[in-house]
């Protein structure tokens, strides 16, 4: 059961005059994220809390995500979390005007802990719920560091997600494009792993490059000349893991991270000077905007070339706030605000989607990418 439409018409015409303040739940992968957003009724967002409580530790010794190990530790972790997020913020559940949860894409075990709580805190402070599209958060997350109208052109790169999309507004998405195989993330993570660094590998591998020759190891050019806006890291995948296999000397290993780093990023920008070009003839005479958003937009030397694509193709350039790159529940906070704004609000049986495209016409069209691990949050 929900509240009825006339009570949260009610709660939103209040608060359509005085803000709304939600509270955000993120469990889709192996962060447990609990945040508190205000959003004042000038449009002003201010972030009250964020906690994220890693489960680094607990995967690391796999070399990736556990699953079973992700949605017990979610269990365990759910209830201090929020907690703590409300006790930073100040607040009690009465100062909410709504929870939002992702209820997917993920590893649905996790995802079904955060969901199944926000439900609870729904159902017994009679607050209308959101059920967030992860992505739909990643979408929104640069929201929360600078003010970007609608519409605008996103390259969403992490983990599980690799894809470009024109944003049009509130769950208006068109997928320009999406990866072939891996996210650019995963490259990362797998990359990292051949040369031996720890989970999570991308930020390990940022660093080991610091002062490396992104020359000295020629990697090949995925999709150099193709005229869509797709991405394929396979490739080079495989000939950094081959390279990497005889590397012992420090040196040579920062090399490679660098030219593995330069590779990812380069292609990154190739694939979304594509989307940049058909986002410009379709959008002539306005305002050009580019957002990047993901754990892979906290890597320094892909923020400094897409912003330097952004610049010479005339779009402005918006990355979220490094905190809010990676997985955190600010975001999905957000993502609700922006719903219950217009109205959008959840029953309390949402159900916890394993897989769920922001572009789910896209998806349904090109069955081709939904193949493979990342087809679980392609
Ligand atoms: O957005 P996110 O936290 O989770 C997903 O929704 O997938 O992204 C995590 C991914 C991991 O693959 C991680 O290695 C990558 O983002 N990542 C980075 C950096 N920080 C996180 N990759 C490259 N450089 C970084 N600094
Ligand atoms: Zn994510």
């Amino acid at each position: 059961m929900t509240d009825s439409p006339l009570l949260q018409d009610r709660r939103l015409g209040r608060n359509q005059m005085t803000g709304l303040t939600v509270l955000g739940l993120e469990t889709s992968c192996d962060e447990t994220a609990a945040a508190v957003v205000r959003r004042s009724a000038d449009g002003a967002v201010r972030v009250l809390s964020s906690v994220v409580a890693s489960q680094i530790a607990q995967h690391a010794p796999y070399g990736g995500v556990v699953p079973e190990i992700a949605a017990r530790s979610h269990v365990e972790a759910i209830d201090a979390i929020a907690a703590q997020a409300m006790d930073e913020a100040g607040l009690s559940y009465e100062d909410l005007d709504g929870v939002a949860a992702t209820a997917g894409p993920g590893l649905v075990g996790g995802v079904m802990v955060g969901l199944a709580f926000g439900k609870a805190v729904a159902l017994a402070r009679s607050l209308p719920l959101v059920a967030v599209n992860h992505l739909e958060g990643h979408a929104v997350s640069a929201r929360l560091g600078a003010e970007v109208a609608y519409p605008f052109l996103l390259l969403l790169v992490s983990g599980g997600h690799c894809q470009l999309l024109e944003v049009g507004g509130v769950g208006a998405c068109r997928r320009l494009g999406t990866t072939m195989d891996d996210a650019a993330g995963e490259a990362f993570d797998k990359i990292a792993k051949t040369l031996g660094l720890p989970y999570p590998g991308g930020p390990a591998l940022e660093r080991l490059a610091v002062g490396g020759d992104p020359e000295r190891y020629p990697l090949p050019r995925a999709r150099l000349g193709h005229k869509d806006c797709d991405f394929s890291f396979s490739g080079l995948k495989t000939a950094a893991a081959r390279i990497a296999e005889g590397l012992t000397m420090e040196p040579e290993r920062r090399d490679l991270a660098a030219a593995v780093q330069t590779a990812i990023a380069r292609q990154l920008r190739e694939r979304t000077e594509r989307a940049m070009d058909l986002y410009a003839q379709a959008h002539e005479g306005e305002a050009l905007r580019f957002v990047v958003a993901g754990g892979v937009a906290a890597n320094s030397a892909v923020r400094a070339t897409l912003e330097q694509a952004a610049g010479a193709r005339g779009f402005s350039f918006t990355a979220p706030p490094l905190a809010y790159c990676t997985d955190n529940a600010a975001m999905i906070a957000l993502a609700g605000v922006e719903r219950l704004a217009l109205g959008i609000s959840d029953p309390l049986d949402a159900p916890a989607r394993p897989r769920w495209p922001l572009d789910a016409a896209a998806a349904a069209a090109n069955p081709s990418h939904l193949a493979g691990r990342k087809g679980a949050k392609a």
